[in-house]
């Protein structure tokens, strides 16, 4: 069934109105920020918030939030992922308040270091980590080694993909052509130079792209995230992983996201057989930590190409990367709070919830589909579950997202700025889940009403 965009209009101006005469104190703020921060905001994509101006955040605590006007939120962004087993979990607060005593950062090793190490390669068998203070830099210095490790130039990435901002991976498919999408800010090159871009699937594009055996890596997401949730179809890791080691190019599984899908994310889940494993967000309860770790055959040529690199400065790495706190941050937060008892509640209470999406979505008669993985789960504006990005970003429908949002934000719930994520933890409840299902059959009700 389709919507009047008349309608649509008109709910949203009302939500709007209600929300600016609820946040009074966030508007204050906001406009206070006017001359010292730009756009008023202290990261552009906060803008995109659905009600015009973000709410500042008083306290938030497991999966709750409270803003400076004094409103309770049921928190399903949960940082978009960064706190995604909950806000502040106890363990991880016990270790970094313990370590904020005994100093913060040496450029040197605690022993925090190699327990992590040992941590994150019983999750996603691989070793040999390093570490940085985001995902966005790990994928960074991961094409680094890729390119140092195979002497080859060219990255390839599937069209709509997102792995924070690293340059080479702001391509998007235009017909057959590599272009920057309309997004990007001041790329540094023709993207076209650095990268080849195919869809996500697409096994015989992805073979062709490989051939030429200039690739030095495919980076991906093992399901794509950021473009809502496209999932891989039956055989496709097998023939990605086939492909990549038939042309001499090393596979990089970008896990920040997909970590949802359980302990060892999709690598452990599927299966997956990666050279480099990429994570960053949820592994230290919110602090900001990336690491990536090699295959053991990976590892070996990694540690022979930075042998040969006689410098400080080999275009990877940062003072503060590998710090204490951060360390200690990763190793509570992967001993006691990213546990498969955790994964387990929180992804009950995914299922529960996209079972409640998928029955309002059959009640109302729309053409949408919900996808779960693991704790995080999507609804679609689309029949069929997509097979390339290109489906998924056709189907967008930037002011029903908004409207969704907004009204849910007036409601007490707070989903991402970007289109129609919720991601569950320990912390939330059946109710939670439950009340944020009947508002969203209120606001189709009122936005579907014949
Ligand atoms: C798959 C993926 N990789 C990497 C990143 C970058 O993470 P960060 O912004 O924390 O560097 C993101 C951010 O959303 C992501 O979705």
């Amino acid at each position: 069934m389709n919507y009047s965009a008349t309608r649509l209009l008109e709910l949203t101006s009302r939500e709007l109105d209600r929300f600016r005469a609820n946040h009074a104190e966030s508007a204050v703020l906001h406009e206070r920020a006017r001359i010292s921060l730009l756009n008023r905001v202290p990261m552009q994509w906060m803008v995109h918030w659905a009600g015009g101006f973000p709410i500042y955040v008083a306290h938030a605590e497991g999966g709750q939030l409270r803003d400076v006007d004094g409103h309770e939120y049921v928190d399903f962004c949960l940082g978009d992922t960064a706190a995604m087993f909950g806000h502040s979990p106890p363990a991880t607060v016990a270790a970094i308040t313990k370590q904020l005593s005994s100093g913060m950062t040496f450029m040197l090793p605690t022993p925090d270091a190699l327990v992590v190490g040992e941590q994150l390669s019983a999750h996603f068998g691989v070793d040999s980590w390093q570490f940085t203070l985001s995902a966005t830099d790990a994928n960074r210095a991961a094409l680094r080694y890729a390119r140092a490790i195979t002497g080859r130039n060219k990255i390839l990435v599937f069209n709509h993909c997102y792995h924070g901002s690293v340059d080479e991976t702001f391509a998007t498919l235009d017909g057959d052509k590599i272009v920057a999408p309309v997004t990007s800010l001041g790329p540094p090159v023709d993207p076209a130079v650095t990268t080849r871009v195919v869809e996500f699937n697409d096994v015989p594009a992805l073979s062709e792209a490989l051939e030429k055996g200039d690739v030095a890596a495919v980076l991906t997401e093992p399901a794509l995230t950021n473009v809502g949730i496209v999932l891989p179809g039956e055989g496709f890791h097998a023939r990605l992983r086939d492909l990549t080691r038939r042309h001499g190019t090393l596979l990089i599984i970008d896990e920040t996201h997909t970590l949802s899908a359980g302990l060892g994310g999709c690598t452990r889940v599927y299966g997956l057989e990666p050279d480099i494993v990429v994570v960053g967000k949820a592994i230290a309860g919110g602090v900001p930590a990336g690491a990536y770790g090699f295959s053991q055959e990976c590892s070996r040529k990694a540690a022979s190409v930075t042998s040969m690199v006689n410098t400080d400065s080999p275009g990877v790495g940062g003072t503060l990367a590998a710090n204490a706190l951060s360390l200690a941050a990763m190793r509570a937060t992967l001993a006691d709070v990213l546990t498969a008892k955790a994964f387990e509640s929180s992804i009950a209470l995914a299922t529960r919830w996209t079972q409640g999406v998928a029955s309002l979505i059959s009640e109302h008669g729309l053409a949408w589909h919900v996808t779960q993985l693991g704790c995080r789960s999507e609804y679609h504006f689309a029949p069929q579950p997509f097979t390339t990005g290109a489906e998924a970003n056709a189907a967008m429908d930037h002011p029903l997202e908004r409207l969704l949002r907004l009204y849910s934000l007036n409601r007490g719930f707070v989903l991402t700025p970007f289109h129609n994520m919720a991601l569950f933890c320990p912390a939330h409840s059946l109710q939670d889940v439950d009340r944020h299902c009947e508002i969203m059959d209120d606001v189709l009700s009122e936005l579907f009403k014949r």
